[in-house]
């Protein structure tokens, strides 16, 4: 399996309490449960069309069983996962948590904490005259040893581009490090790619998300 993947997908399933998980012929399968998200593959694209077999073969309803495939060329891996539905392509990037910017709380916001068995998660709460304590933005991050991973980063969308994910960033890896952890790793979509970029994190690998 490939290790940075592998590393991630520990983290991720802290977080998300979707702790069922094995690995069998390169393919590791997270057994999630919920209706329309019923079990989730990883793999790399040396076993791409195997594992697309296996997810096409899963005896779920169509779009509860997904795939993700690590690879350098996301246009390749999708002719070979073929007839799985390609849902879309995210970036698995990486940062040295010594390294992290520290960008402040803007003034207005305050910080919520609450840590449980290595995952923290923190908001951010808006405290202006007519909305005393609405949650404008949460994240949370997972911790595996030296790895924290963080996960469902997110602003509200009145409260964008003030800053508040760039703290919310701040705060979880200040806190990760305190729990022993010194490697950074997440998911990213699009728009946490730019945010990311500007945190410095590093771009590794594309995962191609597919779908029955
Ligand atoms: C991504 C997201 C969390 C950013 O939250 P935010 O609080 O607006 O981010 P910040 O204000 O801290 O942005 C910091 C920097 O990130 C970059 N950035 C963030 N959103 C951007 C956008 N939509 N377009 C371009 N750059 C963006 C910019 O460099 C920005 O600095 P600037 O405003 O000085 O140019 C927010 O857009 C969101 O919740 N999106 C939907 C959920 C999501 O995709 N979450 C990420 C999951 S990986």
């Amino acid at each position: 399996m490939h290790e940075l993947l592998a590393r991630w997908q520990r983290g991720w399933s802290r977080s998300r309490g979707w702790t069922n998980y094995t690995e069998t012929d390169h393919v590791i399968a997270v057994q999630i449960g919920e209706p329309d998200r019923q079990v989730e593959y990883f793999t790399t694209d040396q076993y791409a069309e195997g594992a697309a077999r296996m997810t096409l073969a899963a005896p779920h309803p169509p779009g509860s069983a997904r795939l993700a495939v690590i690879t350098p060329d996301p246009v390749r891996v999708a002719e070979a996962l073929h007839p799985l539905k390609i849902v879309r392509t995210l970036w698995l990037m990486s940062t040295p948590l010594a390294d992290h910017p520290q960008h402040p709380i803007p003034p207005e916001y305050e910080l919520h904490q609450t840590t449980s068995a290595g995952l923290i998660h923190a908001e951010l709460r808006h405290h202006g005259p007519r909305n005393p304590g609405r949650v404008a933005a949460t994240g949370r991050i997972a911790i595996d040893g030296t790895d924290a991973v963080a996960d469902m980063i997110r602003t509200e969308p009145a409260h964008r581009r003030r800053g508040l994910a760039q703290a919310l960033m701040s705060t979880l890896t200040t806190q990760a490090q305190l729990q022993g952890a010194t490697t950074g790793l997440l998911l990213a979509s699009p728009e946490g790619h730019l945010l990311y970029t500007s945190l410095h994190w590093t771009p590794q690998h594309q995962l191609v998300f597919a779908t029955t």
